[in-house]
């Protein structure tokens, strides 16, 4: 078992990372965030329901916790207004009864974002712990407080900075992971790569991806690895003003555009997305004279090997894409800043990127 400390002053909280957490899941969250509350409401999506809730019920109980589950739609639509206010409507009924009570997310980004957001707001803020069952959100979305949800047409448009009281990231829930959604979070376990972290780069070049899904030791190193590095940008930058925390966006300025041009379908999971975007930046970088073609062909070879895209598909419309989203002058100042990288473990913030070479950079990923 490996602990990460997440340094925010009054602010701060572990994450704890290890095989087989969950039935111990009551004990830890006593122990390491000394909640004291009697009863935890904890949201989830019904498929992670179906798999865990007895495991988490039974540990919680054996803390002396109280459980009441919130079930949403298994679904990005989720993060919405509407959930939303269903929520925050069934914590005042929980509320009224008398409970005192903290939250848990057990899910991925999407029940982690939303369940954030609602307890960052319920009077004003309450405690929380995240339980995340994704890859992704053991190693990114789980940690540094950002919560929120989605307006219609604009991702991640609502929320706010409200930090957990402890992230439990048991990896053996990892195994029962969809394939497709397993690779999508290695996409982003390559960005901390390229961003910081040159050995992690090399271990996801020599490993064979497909096998680490079952591999509980190459799995732990994966999220303890990650939840370093993303702990350190947090703790420098906390509310992404200086823009260190920015750098964490490697490839997903256009990772977004892609998102968003294909109208945040199935089309594309995030991780997949955040792979062409990383690639986009890469050669932006490269006609900025900023990188080598040798670091290009290597990141699409490891991009490759994992089983992840590295070129667009027809169907996304790439001119739409780029006039509605990158270019979009009400977003100019932001839209127009790149994160771009140097080699492998350096990566820089490069303001007022020329439209024209943004344009050239993603033809370029056309298939
Ligand atoms: N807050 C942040 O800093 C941050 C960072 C990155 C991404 N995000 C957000 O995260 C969201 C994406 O998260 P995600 O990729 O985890 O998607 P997700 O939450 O939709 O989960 C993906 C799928 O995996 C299933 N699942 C979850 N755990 C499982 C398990 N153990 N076994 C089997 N199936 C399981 C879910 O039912 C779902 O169908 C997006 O909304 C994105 O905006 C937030
Ligand atoms: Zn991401």
């Amino acid at each position: 078992m490996e602990t990460v400390k997440v340094n925010l002053g009054k602010r701060s909280y572990e994450i704890v990372i290890g095989n087989d957490l969950l039935p111990r899941a009551g004990e830890f969250i006593r122990k390491k965030s000394h909640l004291n509350h009697s009863s935890a409401v904890i949201l989830t999506v019904p498929p992670v329901r179906r798999l865990l809730e007895q495991k988490v019920k039974n540990s919680f109980d054996k803390a002396g916790i109280t459980t009441f589950f919130i079930e949403v739609p298994d679904t990005e639509k989720s993060k919405s207004l509407t959930q939303y206010s269903k929520i925050l409507n069934q914590l005042t009924r929980i509320s009224k009864g008398g409970n005192s009570f903290f939250m848990v997310t057990l899910g991925g980004g999407v029940v982690g974002d939303l369940g954030g957001f609602a307890a960052a707001t319920f009077k004003r803020g309450i405690p929380y712990i995240h339980i995340p069952t994704t890859l992704l959100a053991q190693v990114d979305s789980a940690i540094g407080g950002k919560t929120g949800i989605d307006l219609s047409n604009a991702k991640n448009m609502v929320g706010a900075i409200w930090q957990p009281s402890a992230v439990l990231s048991d990896v053996s829930v990892l195994q029962s992971l969809p394939g497709r959604e397993f690779i999508s979070g290695l996409g982003e376990v390559i960005k901390y790569g390229v961003i910081a972290d040159e050995k992690l780069f090399r271990f996801m070049e020599q490993c064979q991806p497909r096998e680490i899904q079952t591999d509980i030791a190459a799995l732990a190193y994966l999220v303890t690895t990650c939840s370093r590095c993303k702990a350190k940008f947090v703790e420098e930058d906390e509310r992404d003003q200086s823009g260190k925390r920015s750098l964490l966006n490697f490839g997903h300025t256009i990772g977004h555009a892609i998102e968003s041009a294909s109208g945040y379908s199935n089309l594309y999971k995030h991780g997949e997305a955040i792979s062409i975007g990383m690639v986009c930046a890469t050669r932006i970088s490269l006609a900025l004279g900023l990188t080598h073609e040798e670091f290009l062909s290597r990141l699409i070879s490891l991009l490759e090997k994992t089983g992840l895209p590295v070129r667009l598909t027809s169907k996304v419309p790439v001119k739409r894409m780029l006039k509605n989203y990158l270019f979009d002058k009400k977003f100019s100042n932001s839209r127009t800043r790149f994160v771009l990288p140097v080699k492998i473990g350096r990566v820089v913030l490069q303001e007022r990127v020329p439209e024209q070479v943004v344009e050239e950079a993603v033809k370029a990923c056309r298939s």
